[in-house]
């Protein structure tokens, strides 16, 4: 599911990236560990595709798709159709409700106003939110916005989720939830995960844990 191979990123002088390889499968969920600085951020960017790598010997293919081969609006395309994004800080639209934050990527992604809002009130009552629907994120509690967030992340059916620290700021009961959740969703509907944390339990439950220090996979 995602192949990528020699992964390097430079900021001005800073080598961040130092040649990363990674290879998941279908259907895995593979947490990332590491010390502050150590480049999972930068690694998960680049994965998503919302950062580029600098070096013509990488490859990077997701779903089987070349990466280094599309651009601008393809590359958009792309990230809005197969990857889905859940980050500590959730980042939903305050000035939107629950429901139409979870509609966004579907409607850039241009499917029917209807369709849309069909799948997020699916999402949002698989969740557990379906009487939280008309309310704005403030008057959610973290958990709830985290689900939302999750939600949203899901409208276009994505083949893979990259999480960033997603229980970051989420109390221990709360947490819980969304690392069952992620099982869950894998179990349901056989979605890839490649998740960032400082978590112990969530990165001892993935498939796989690796440790990343100092720009590279080390175990
Ligand atoms: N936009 C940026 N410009 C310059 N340096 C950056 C930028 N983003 C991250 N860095 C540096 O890259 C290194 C790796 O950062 P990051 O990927 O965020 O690590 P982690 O997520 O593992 O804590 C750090 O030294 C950080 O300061
Ligand atoms: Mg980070």
């Amino acid at each position: 599911m995602i192949e990528a191979q020699n992964i390097h990123k430079y900021y001005d002088n800073l080598h961040v990236l130092k040649g990363v390889d990674l290879h998941i499968k279908k259907s895995e969920i593979v947490s990332i560990v590491g010390a502050s600085g150590a480049g999972k951020t930068t690694l998960l960017q680049i994965l998503g595709t919302l950062d580029s790598f600098q070096d013509n010997k990488t490859k990077l293919k997701i779903n089987d798709v070349d990466i280094g081969s599309l651009s601008g609006r393809m590359l958009a395309k792309f990230r809005n159709e197969n990857l889905g994004f859940i980050f500590q800080f959730h980042q939903l639209l305050p000035e939107f409700t629950a429901l139409e934050n979870v509609c966004i990527p579907a409607f850039i992604k241009n499917t029917p106003k209807v369709d849309a809002i069909k799948r997020a009130k699916e999402l949002l009552s698989f969740l557990g939110l379906s009487h939280r629907e008309e309310h704005k994120p403030g008057e959610l509690s973290g958990g709830e916005q985290q689900r939302v967030a999750v939600a949203r992340a899901l409208v276009n059916n994505p083949a893979i989720i990259l999480a960033d620290e997603p229980s970051g700021n989420l109390d221990t009961e709360s947490a819980e939830n969304l690392h069952n959740l992620f099982f869950k969703l894998r179990d349901e509907f056989g979605q890839t995960f490649v998740i960032v944390t400082h978590n112990e339990e969530l990165a001892n439950m993935a498939d796989r844990k690796l440790v990343m220090q100092d720009g590279l996979i080390v175990s």
